[in-house]
C-alpha cells in the first residue's frame, strides 16, 4: 500500500465514522505510535536510496492530510450532535401551561381571621392560650366554683383533677390579666372542647374571646364595641338586640342577637319563630373575677364577650349542618 492508497482508505473510513469514539479509533489506527503510518515510515529504510526522499515526502504529506481529516470528522460529528440535541431538546413555548391547583384557607379560618381583624382595627391586641388548661383558669378564677350548676353548661373533658381541655376561650382572660396590669384590650381566637356530638355540636369548635379592662369602662362601651363589630361583619343595616342573660364571670350579662338571617325577622324554623338569632355572650367583668387576678374592682371595670366561630360562619353562609366544616370535602371547601 502506498501513501495515496492509505489516504483514500483513511478518508473513506473517516467519512463513515458515526461517533466520536469511532473517529478516535481511526486516529489511533492511522496516526498512533503503533499505527499504520508509523509502520510505513519505518519501512522507508528498506527502499533503494534514490526512492527514499520522494516516498518519505508522500508519507509525511499523507500524515498531515489524515490528521486534518480526523479533526474535520470530529467537528462534523460534534455539530451533528448539536443539531440532534437542538431538535430533541426544544421546548414549545406556545403550548399552554399545566394548571397548578392551589388550596385556600378553610372557611372557619377565614371567618376567624375576619372577626379578629375587625377588633384589631378597633385597637385590640391578639392573645392566645393553651388548649390544655388548668381547671383553675377554666373555671375557678372565672367565678365558676366546683359543684356550681354552671359547670354543667359545659360538658368537660378532664385530663386529671386539675387539668382540662379548655371548654371556652375565657381562661385567656385570666392568663392575660395575671400577666399584665390594666389597660388590657385583647381578642383571643382558638379551639375549645366539649364532650358533645350531634348535628349542631362537635367535640372541638372555635371561639373568639374579647376582654377590655381599664378605668371607667362602662356597659355603653361594650354595647358600642359589639354594635360596631356586628355592623362590620354582617353589614351596617343589621338589626341587633341585647338580651339579659347569665354568665358567672360577668355581671350584668347579656347575649347579643341579630335579626334572623333566614327570615329577616319574620320568624321561621331556624330561629324557632322568634325572628332573632343569638351570636354571642357578653357582659361586664364580674368584680370577683377582677379580684381573682389581683385587680382592684374599685379602680377598674371591664367588659368581656365570647362568640362561637362555627355559628357565626354558619349564619353568614347559610350552612345547615355543622359537620360540613369538618368533613374536608373539597367540593364544599372550594366554595369559600
Ligand atoms: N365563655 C362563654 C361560653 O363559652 C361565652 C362568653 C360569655 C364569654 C360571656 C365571655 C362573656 O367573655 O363575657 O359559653
Amino acid at each position: 500500500m502506498n501513501a495515496l492508497e492509505l489516504l483514500r482508505e483513511a478518508e473513506a473510513a473517516l467519512w463513515a465514522a458515526k461517533t466520536p469514539a469511532e473517529v478516535e479509533a481511526l486516529r489511533v489506527k492511522y496516526l498512533g505510535a503503533k499505527g499504520v503510518l508509523t509502520a510505513m515510515l519505518k519501512e522507508l529504510g528498506k527502499l533503494p536510496a534514490a526512492e527514499r526522499p520522494a516516498a518519505g515526502k508522500d508519507l509525511n504529506e499523507a500524515k498531515g492530510r489524515i490528521a486534518a481529516m480526523v479533526a474535520q470528522a470530529g467537528a462534523r460529528l460534534a455539530s451533528a450532535d448539536l443539531d440532534r440535541r437542538m431538535k430533541n431538546e426544544t421546548c414549545d413555548v406556545t403550548l399552554s401551561g399545566r394548571a397548578v391547583p392551589i388550596g385556600r384557607l378553610h372557611p372557619l379560618t377565614q371567618v376567624m381571621r375576619e372577626i379578629v381583624d375587625i377588633f384589631a382595627r378597633m385597637g385590640f391586641d391578639v392573645a392566645e392560650g393553651p388548649e390544655i388548661e388548668f381547671e383553675d383558669y377554666n373555671f375557678e378564677k372565672l367565678n365558676i366554683p366546683k359543684h356550681h350548676p354552671a359547670r354543667d353548661m359545659q360538658a368537660t373533658f378532664f385530663i386529671n383533677d386539675d387539668v382540662v381541655l379548655r371548654t371556652h376561650t375565657s381562661p385567656v382572660q385570666i392568663r392575660t390579666m395575671l400577666e399584665k396590669k390594666p389597660p388590657v384590650k385583647i381578642v383571643a381566637p382558638g379551639k375549645v372542647y366539649r364532650c358533645d356530638s350531634d348535628i349542631s355540636h362537635t367535640p372541638m369548635f372555635h371561639q373568639v374571646e374579647g376582654l377590655l379592662v381599664d378605668r371607667g369602662v362602662s356597659f355603653s362601651d361594650l354595647k358600642g364595641t359589639l354594635m360596631a363589630f356586628v355592623h362590620a361583619f354582617y353589614g351596617p343595616r343589621t338589626k341587633t338586640r341585647f338580651r339579659p342573660s347569665y354568665f358567672p364571670f360577668t355581671e350584668p350579662s347579656a347575649e347579643v342577637d341579630i335579626e334572623c338571617v333566614t327570615c329577616r325577622g319574620a320568624g321561621c324554623r331556624s330561629c324557632k319563630g322568634s325572628g332573632w338569632t343569638e351570636i354571642l355572650g357578653s357582659g361586664m367583668v364580674h368584680p370577683q373575677v377582677l379580684k381573682n387576678v389581683g385587680y382592684d374592682p374599685e379602680m377598674y371595670t371591664g367588659f368581656a364577650f365570647g362568640m362561637g366561630v362555627e355559628r357565626i360562619a354558619r349564619l353568614r353562609y347559610g350552612i345547615d349542618d355543622l359537620r360540613r366544616f369538618f368533613e374536608n370535602d373539597v367540593r364544599f371547601l372550594r366554595q369559600f
